[in-house]
């Protein structure tokens, strides 16, 4: 059962809380699925400001949607195409303070403004991507991206 926590004011604090919790909701050995769908719980949970936080899948040269919280959204990506496709051919975390001025970006909810996304590499290979839009502008900051990165690791950690 999810014993509701204590949230703050302070979107750093809210990111302590959310690594330090994390970890009891994600079982090792579960499949991808029930692990990607805790997580984008507990992201929801503890962050502000958000309207869609998921993951996409890599298989073969795609990106599947995966589990996610918000509207409904595009089902493929191809690799190297939008935000996630570029952010996963790359391998490295995306950063779009204003999702009009990314050429090739994919909307999928038309109050999305600003965009992260973070690749997650499992031994070497990406597994896929977390992919979090805001309906506000310039939401994410290098601070956000360190944290967010931390998450992956817990939840890549759980999925190897
Ligand atoms: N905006 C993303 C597509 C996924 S949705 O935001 C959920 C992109 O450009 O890749």
């Amino acid at each position: 059962m999810f014993i509701p926590i204590e949230k703050t004011n302070d979107k750093f604090k809210n990111y302590e809380l959310l690594l330090e919790t994390l970890p009891f909701y994600l079982n090792e050995g579960d499949p991808w699925y029930t692990t990607l769908s805790n997580a984008s719980a507990m992201l929801n949970y503890f962050m502000d400001d958000i309207n869609w936080v998921g993951f996409y899948k890599l298989e073969g040269e795609k990106l599947y949607l995966a589990s996610f919280i918000g509207l409904p959204a595009c089902t493929e990506i191809m690799l190297g195409r939008g935000v996630c496709g570029v952010s996963a051919a790359k391998k490295e975390t995306l950063i779009v303070k204003d999702v009009h001025d990314f050429e090739g970006h994919i909307a999928c909810d038309s109050n999305s403004q600003s965009e992260i996304v973070i690749p997650m590499i499992i031994n070497a290979q990406l597994f896929g991507v977390l992919d979090i839009d805001s309906p506000v502008k310039n939401r994410f900051d290098d601070t956000d991206q360190q944290y967010l990165e931390a998450v992956v690791r817990v939840i890549v950690d759980k999925l190897s």
